[in-house]
């Protein structure tokens, strides 16, 4: 990963633009595409380059300071609609994706019996891609349970979530919204079902549109059954 070199990447993803258009900004830095990147002046080249699937343009310049903000994981996403260009990975710290079965089912999805997820951490060090490196995290609330009905979606939601602990999209480190702490494990951008019986938490069950729901949370993320590529 330390060695994703950005100007291979933008070779691979993006494209020189030749007419650069008068009026529109970049978004990153909302200076004139036409004038210098307001970013940095450590590039005043003031190359206009086009992602190639969405074709939205930014100064190079710009570009290559998001990346190196970012997790540099050899991949790249559009700031303006979100497209992925190549894997993105998280900063999810080690921890354990644990899998088993129950037989009871969960409201809403009766007799196929539930797949239960149980992820742990322990506490560490932040790394860099962390919001303060060298500092402690903390592991608040864990072990954490999640549910799946044991059926199709289910199975599936549980392929595509297994991707994302690969990825380590799962969870990140932050403040948590719901306790107040800082510095530790928090849930990333995919909702996971961690109420059994009941919805009271908005967390559980019954919920007929969560299949589709952490479909496209995951599928925001990169992760879909068909899209294994590399571009
Ligand atoms: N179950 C699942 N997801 C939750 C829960 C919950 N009980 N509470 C909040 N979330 C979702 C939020 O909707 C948000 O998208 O997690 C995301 C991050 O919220 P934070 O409160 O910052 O996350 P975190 O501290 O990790 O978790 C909150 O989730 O699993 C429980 O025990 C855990 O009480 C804790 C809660
Ligand atoms: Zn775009």
């Amino acid at each position: 990963i330390s060695d994703c070199n950005i100007h291979k990447i933008l070779q691979k993803y993006s494209n020189i633009v030749d007419k650069i258009p008068a009026d529109e900004e970049c978004c990153i830095c909302c200076e004139k595409l036409s004038a210098p990147s307001g970013y940095t002046d450590s590039d005043p080249s003031a190359i206009v380059i086009e992602l190639k699937k969405c074709k939205h343009q930014f100064h190079q310049a710009c570009l290559c300071a998001m990346y190196e903000t970012g997790v540099k994981d050899c991949s790249m996403q559009c700031p303006i609609c979100k497209t992925i260009y190549g894997q993105k990975m998280g900063c999810c710290p080690d921890g354990q994706m644990d899998v088993q079965k129950m037989s009871q089912s969960l409201p809403g999805h009766p007799k196929c019996g539930t797949i239960v997820i149980v992820y742990n951490f322990r506490p560490g060090i932040q790394d860099d891609r962390h919001p303060n490196p060298g500092q402690p995290y903390y592991a608040k609330g864990f072990p954490r349970q999640c549910f799946l009905p044991d059926n199709k979606d289910g199975k599936k939601i549980l392929r595509l979530l297994r991707k994302a602990w690969d990825r380590k999209l799962t969870f990140t480190i932050g403040t948590s919204v719901t306790t107040g702490h800082p510095d530790t494990v928090v849930w990333n951008e995919i909702h996971h079902k961690t109420e059994f019986g009941s919805n009271s938490t908005g967390h559980g069950y019954p919920d007929p549109n969560y299949v589709d729901n952490v479909l496209a949370e995951l599928a925001s993320q990169g992760i879909t059954e068909e899209s294994d590529d590399d571009d």
